[in-house]
């Protein structure tokens, strides 16, 4: 349905978006994931209309977006800040974007009516956005913009003003309003677990281009690069050579078993990333495994982590495990995975 092709911003001597193309289906909630400053926002402000490409081609539906002004896009863009009318009441806020285009009297209260019911607010109709919550708030702003019926709604880091246990609410509510009101989502955010709770599809960005598109779960266990190995989730990283088995021959350890993800000539740079839950902690006196001296023992209600500084290597290994941890800090380990939870992948010269 939307179509980037081959897109660049550049900001002075900033490229804020190199040559970006991407293809997002209808009804998908796709999700673009990157650190601060790696163009997000101004991909987005490009399919909106904030913001003009200096090279590439968008297209909705086969229509050229490029050459139509902002408001004759049917998009909506809800902005990080949710920018309501402090004076407004919240119905007044959701009607004012029909108002604006002139919508008969009771069709805009019939749809502003439905929205809020959609989103849970219809007992908080007359209230003004100063007399809400802050999760509320991002309701009324969500309201707002869906109740136009744009093609597409974007959005530009939603829940990152809302505190934790809020921000995990509105997560599952903008899956299911995404859902009840089948509207394309694309949501930016810095934040890798809400992206692979939220969406169906992750672009992974790193300094303007994007390094991968995958579902949440192909993205998790099978990271194309070692960017995304490091970015979306917690790994333990290896660097050695490709060893032509499914091992990375590491300088300090030897072997390591790993499964590589594309054809690797041996003896080619390569880098195993393990999952801290895929890697086990065994006794000292077993006969494989990294030796190593346990530094902490975290406990976090479900699952502990656990980091073992294993000698040769530049960074603790994280070891995560369901419940308490039998170990404790000073104990000598040695840590240990298969072949089939770990990655190998090439590392760009
Ligand atoms: N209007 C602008 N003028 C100059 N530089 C900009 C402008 N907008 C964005 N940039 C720069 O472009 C890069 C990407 O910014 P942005 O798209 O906001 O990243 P993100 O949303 O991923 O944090 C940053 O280095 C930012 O400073
Ligand atoms: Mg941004």
């Amino acid at each position: 349905m939307l179509k980037i092709d081959g897109v660049s911003r550049r900001f002075g001597s900033v490229t804020a978006l190199d040559d970006v193309s991407l293809r997002i289906e209808q009804g998908e909630f796709f999700a673009l994931l990157g650190p601060s400053g790696c163009g997000k926002t101004t991909l987005l402000r490009i399919i909106a209309g904030f913001e003009t490409p200096d090279a590439g081609k968008v297209t909705l539906d086969g229509d050229d977006l490029l050459s139509k002004a902002p408001n004759r896009r049917p998009i909506s863009l809800m902005f990080q800040s949710y920018a309501l009318f402090p004076h407004m009441t919240v119905a007044k806020n959701v009607a004012y974007g029909l108002e604006r285009e002139r919508l008969p009297r009771q069709e805009i209260k019939q749809r502003v009516g439905e929205v809020l019911e959609t989103v849970g607010l219809s007992a908080h109709a007359g209230r003004r956005p100063g007399q809400l919550s802050g999760g509320q708030r991002q309701r009324v702003a969500l309201a707002r913009s869906i109740v136009k019926r744009p093609r597409l709604l974007l959005l530009d880091e939603p829940l990152s003003a809302l505190d934790k246990k809020v921000r995990a609410d509105m997560q599952l509510e903008l899956k299911r309003l995404q859902h009840e009101v089948g509207i394309t989502f694309v949501v930016v955010t810095h934040d890798q677990e809400e992206a692979m709770s939220l969406a169906d599809r992750i672009a992974v960005f790193d300094s303007g281009q994007v390094r991968q598109v995958d579902e949440p779960v192909a993205l998790y266990e099978r990271p194309k690069t070692p960017f995304v190995a490091d970015f979306v989730g917690a790994n333990n990283l290896f660097q050695g050579a490709a060893s032509g088995l499914d091992a990375l021959k590491s300088e300090e350890f030897g072997m390591l078993p790993g499964t590589p993800l594309t054809e690797l000539e041996a003896g080619a740079k390569a880098l195993l990333a393990v999952r801290p839950e895929n890697v086990e902690l065994v006794d000292e006196s077993a006969a494989r495994g990294l030796r190593g001296g346990v530094l902490d023992v975290s406990f976090y209600g479900g699952v502990s982590h656990i980091s073992v500084d294993v000698p040769g290597h530049p960074k603790p290994v994280l070891v995560a495990v369901q419940g308490a941890s039998a170990v404790q800090t000073g104990a000598k380990v040695r840590v240990r995975w298969d072949a089939q939870d770990a990655v190998i992948m090439a590392v760009d010269q």
